[in-house]
């Protein structure tokens, strides 16, 4: 008799990955790929933190944490609320996590039941709809274009039928990279809070901005979940830590959640994590090089034939509507990467895994690579565009 396997599992793949593959196999016949494709930063952590990890490595047993996390970290983070937004988050309610994607599952798990329906905005990070899938819950789309900045608005969330549980949000958004300022973060928050949905803030790419500072979702909502991570200002991602603020009414059930999916968040990166905020001279170093590879494609991009561009006012992303590019391209965004590729070895990513329905259209570039790798891509593009 056939073993049953569940449906759960059957969610979409990354495409980026096949990019990822190809690039590889590029790479081992050219050896000149420009990865501009991929979505984290190209350094390592801060000095302090590692010196942190070395010594923790040497001197602690690494047993487990409590399920919420070190207390010592939970009360930099709270720290870092008070001195970065002026907001106040006990450290009661800090959950630290297994990077952010850990707090997406405890928070889909403690907010959403099966059958709930959640607005996700597209072009948006696609682990959001996915992870609502695996777990049953109804994925609402909207869809956000240029006129409301790639961000989901109220009049958006009013033309969507039948009635919503919850909506997760991100500013700096990726992959768009565009942003919701205090106003409308508010409105959104209020919207929510109206109408009984749970409001999500994915606040990943705070502290990678290019105009105004990122605002949390914390400061107009305290029923709502921020997410946050260690994976991108602080240039941590292959330490897997993360946190989210909790709201009261769900402090025990993330507690229970977090006890039996995950015993504690890695004990090795919490210990090192405690010093990540006393390191903000080497991460905003970082920033001012995003900054700089920013102002770099977004002059060069259009002369590449690229010229219909978010706003990019945060993270490392660009996102690119190619739908217009003709002479011999394709709309098929996922063959225009491919070709891309081949033919300059820039790999970039495709729309598709941000937006099942107009992805096709769309591309995204990531500049968190050396300046000195954007303008080489910027060049090859060029001549690729004129040739
Ligand atoms: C918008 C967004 N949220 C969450 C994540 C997951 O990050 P992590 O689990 O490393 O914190 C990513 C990773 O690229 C992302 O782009």
């Amino acid at each position: 008799m056939a073993i049953k396997a569940a449906g759960r599992g059957a969610i979409p793949p990354f495409y980026v990955m096949d990019v990822m593959l190809r690039a590889g196999r590029r790479q081992r016949t050219h050896g000149d790929v420009l990865h501009l494709e991929v979505g984290q930063p190209s350094t390592a952590a801060p000095a302090k933190v590692i010196a942190a990890a070395r010594a923790a490595l040497a001197g602690d047993v690494l047993g487990y944490t409590d399920a919420y996390g070190l207390m010592a970290l939970r009360e930099r983070i709270s720290d870092h609320y008070a001195a970065e937004y002026g907001v106040s988050a006990d450290p009661r309610r800090i959950a630290v996590t297994t990077g952010s994607s850990g707090a997406f599952i405890l928070s889909f798990l403690a907010a959403f039941e099966a059958g709930d329906r959640v607005v996700c905005a597209t072009p948006g990070y696609p682990a959001y709809r996915n992870i609502l899938q695996a777990l049953g819950v109804e994925v609402v789309i909207v869809e956000s274009g240029p006129e409301t900045n790639y961000q989901p608005t109220p009049a958006l969330l009013d033309a969507v039928e039948g009635s919503l549980d919850g909506l997760i949000v991100a500013s700096p958004s990726n992959p768009a990279g565009t942003m919701i300022d205090g106003k409308d973060l508010d409105a959104l928050a209020d919207y929510c809070r109206k109408r009984g949905m749970r409001l999500i803030s994915d606040e990943i790419y705070h502290g990678i901005t290019y105009a105004a500072p990122a605002e949390t979702a914390l400061s107009y909502d305290e029923t709502c979940i921020v997410v946050n991570s260690f994976s991108k200002y602080f240039s941590m991602t292959g330490w897997r830590l993360g946190w989210m603020v909790v709201p009261e009414d769900l402090l025990r059930s993330v507690e229970c959640l977090a006890q039996n999916l995950f015993i504690s968040p890695p004990t090795l990166s919490q210990l090192a994590c405690v010093a990540a905020f006393d390191s903000r001279d080497e991460l905003d170093a970082n920033v001012a090089r995003y900054a700089e590879n920013r102002k770099l494609l977004l002059r060069e991009l259009p002369k590449a034939g690229f010229d219909k561009l978010a706003s990019a006012d945060g993270a490392f992303y660009i996102y690119a509507d190619v739908s217009g590019m003709t002479t011999g391209m394709t709309t098929d965004s996922l063959a225009l990467c491919g070709q891309i590729l081949d033919q300059t070895g820039v790999a970039i990513t495709p729309g598709v895994d941000f937006d099942p329905r107009r992805g096709n259209r769309f591309v995204r570039f990531s500049f968190s690579g050396s300046t000195e790798d954007m303008a080489q891509a910027a060049e090859r593009l060029i001549a690729w565009r004129k040739s």
